[in-house]
């Protein structure tokens, strides 16, 4: 693949969105860093994100939106978060807010989490192309797994040339430092990760300082085991075929009562993979036994997935 670099003029975001539309990948700046945007209700699109990025694990995406009124749309809106997000927005702020079931977003966006992370970014060429695109884009930073996040797009170019389909080249960012995520919950509001916002200014609007994020020596709160999202029933891998009363999950040759891609993709699994478990749950699958994926590429993400969902329970914070 060649990656085309674009101007961010009317012919280059017009391109850019074309290419979004029809599920590519665009590199573009948002006054964070640069982002690596797939259209976020395209599973096979986001699949392809993990799969450009070399990431060992699925990290949930930021779905970056045009304003408040589309984030509403995908998100349940608290106060809190409507006050933060009127003060922050358009800017370097995520919110982590429960995802609205008609939202249409691709489950791999947020991992098989029931959260959605969304933000409005403030940079001019990004707001012109989610305008242009018309659709929620989820963007992780565009480095290399384990690299830094991008400023230029040299520095995207530097990791993903020849990976993804363009780099729309807007010039630096302005902030450097990736938004600050906040997560509204009733307790308050917790601050998952800092960045281009201080607590200081945070907590003016609030009026009460922010919370820590949980951390592993908390006791986890039974919510949060869906953090790790296994299915309903026991998990046996590596199966080429079923035993006793299980529910087997195909993929290439290995035919199942259902696949996770019958021609053997691995961006196609991956696509698929959360609304397979999903699907085992409405199945009522008690025994569920999975095909051997490959551990190469975008397989390692997957097999690792698996991995947490055929653990012993009590291991599920881990
Ligand atoms: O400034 C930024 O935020 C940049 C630009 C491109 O918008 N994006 C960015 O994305 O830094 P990324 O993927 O590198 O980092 C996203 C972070 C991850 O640490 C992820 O775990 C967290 O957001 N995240 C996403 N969805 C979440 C959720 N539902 N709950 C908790 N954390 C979430
Ligand atoms: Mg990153």
């Amino acid at each position: 693949m060649k990656t085309e670099r674009l101007a961010p003029d009317p012919a280059g975001l017009d391109r850019a969105a074309d290419l979004l539309r029809q599920g590519r990948l665009v590199a573009f700046p948002t006054e964070t860093v640069y982002g690596l945007g797939a259209d976020a209700r395209n599973a096979e699109a986001v699949a392809a994100i993990y799969a450009a990025k070399g990431r060992p694990s699925f990290n949930p995406l930021i779905v970056h939106c045009a304003d408040l009124d589309q984030a509403a749309d995908l998100v349940e809106m608290t106060e809190t978060a409507r006050t933060l997000a009127k003060k922050f927005w358009p800017g370097p702020m995520t919110l982590v807010l429960p995802l609205r079931p008609t939202a249409g977003i691709a489950p791999l966006v947020k991992a098989g989490l029931p959260t959605l992370a969304v933000r409005v970014p403030a940079k001019e060429v990004a707001q012109e192309l989610i305008a242009r695109t018309g659709c929620p884009i989820a963007a992780p930073s565009a480095n290399r797994s384990g690299r830094i996040s991008p400023t230029r797009a040299d520095h995207v170019l530097t990791s993903l040339n020849g990976r993804i389909d363009a780099v729309l080249d807007g010039g630096a960012c302005d902030v450097g430092l990736e938004s600050t995520i906040l997560a509204p919950v009733p307790e308050g509001t917790r601050l998952l990760r800092p960045g281009g916002l201080t607590d200081e200014d945070i907590a003016a609007v609030l009026g009460q300082p922010v919370l820590p994020a949980p951390n592993a020596s908390t006791p986890t709160a039974p919510g949060q085991l869906s953090s790790h999202y296994a299915p309903a029933g026991t998990v046996r891998l590596n199966a080429t075929e079923p035993r006793d009363g299980e529910t087997l999950l195909g993929f290439g040759r290995v035919e199942g009562d259902l696949t996770l891609s019958n021609r053997g993709d691995l961006i196609e699994a991956a696509a698929r993979l959360f609304e397979s478990l999903q699907e085992l749950d409405r199945r009522g699958a008690d025994k569920i036994a999975i095909a051997p994926i490959p551990d190469t590429g975008i397989g390692r993400a997957i097999n690792d997935r698996l991995r947490r969902a055929a653990a012993p329970r009590e291991d599920l914070s881990a």
